[in-house]
């Protein structure tokens, strides 16, 4: 079995521990990390659970967790055990596990798996970006004024930042998304279900697995691992189509910064 596939296996199999936390989620323990930021044993489970697996496989390798810590290598695997904690707690089934191989500094490859619709994203720089094993052919909106453009936002951001985006875009006569899972945002993007989004502070587990994805789907991408802070720092995150791009930096001028254009 390939890497890919391995790690393929691994996502879906965390996806099952996942679905059943969801299902019986008025039985989990929950613990508050800050405001609005939750965290109960289905996160710290399916990470675990992604961890043990992965590490018989790949004994050298490290890991970037979310709930686990750090433990840095030349090759790392990046986890979000559920993306959008609050939807799944709340009950609201959307949802996603993330995760990216990291090698020497270099994304790899990055998958999402969307398990209560059974949906797994995948993009590497050898094969591309895929839907459930199909490969992704998006088809953008090249105005604003026709496009949809998603927000995510945590309570760290200062809500004048938030409304004065919010403002300026939808100015432009653009429609705004927020589904609560900044990952599962990034897989619309690549889909092309959405046009844009940026987050000016995100995790490397948000983050990473995404980007790639909406990167190898033709999208202009940031690239969240350009800092060596990269595994602990939040960042800004912002993929958008490439004809959008001139537009949207327009607007919101902090973008001109997140990006290396070619
Ligand atoms: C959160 C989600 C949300 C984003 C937050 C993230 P979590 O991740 O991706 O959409 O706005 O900034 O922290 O806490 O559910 O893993
Ligand atoms: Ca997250
Ligand atoms: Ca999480």
């Amino acid at each position: 079995m390939s890497d890919t596939a391995f790690a393929i296996d691994a996502i879906r199999e965390a996806g099952q521990l996942a679905r059943y936390f969801f299902e019986h989620r008025d039985q989990l323990l929950v613990d508050r990390k800050g405001p609005q930021d939750y965290v109960s044993d289905a996160d710290r489970q399916v990470e675990a659970c992604l961890i043990a697996r992965l590490s018989k496989r790949f004994p050298d390798d490290g890991f970037v967790g979310e709930e686990s810590g750090l433990q840095a290598a030349s090759r790392e695997w990046v986890i979000d055990p559920i993306d959008g904690t609050t939807n799944f707690l709340r009950g609201i089934p959307v949802f996603a596990i993330t995760l990216a191989l990291v090698e020497d500094g270099r994304a790899v490859m990055g998958l999402i798996y969307d398990p209560m619709r059974d949906v797994l994203y995948e993009g590497s720089v050898t094969a591309g970006a895929r839907c459930n094993g199909i490969p992704i052919q998006p088809v953008w909106r090249s105005m604003l004024s026709e496009s949809l453009i998603g927000l995510c936002h945590s309570s760290r951001l200062h809500p004048d930042q938030l409304t004065a985006r919010i403002a300026a875009v939808l100015r432009s006569g653009a429609i705004l998304r927020q589904p609560g899972s900044a990952a599962l945002m990034l897989c619309d993007l690549a889909m092309g279900r959405i046009d844009g989004l940026y987050d000016a502070d995100l995790k490397a587990w948000d983050s990473v697995a995404g980007l790639l994805i909406a990167r190898e789907a033709g999208a202009i991408a940031s690239d969240f691992l350009a800092k060596p802070d990269w595994r602990t720092a939040p960042q800004p995150t912002l993929a958008v189509a490439p004809a959008l791009y001139p537009e949207l930096s327009l607007l919101w001028p902090e973008i001109q910064a997140v990006v290396c254009l070619p």
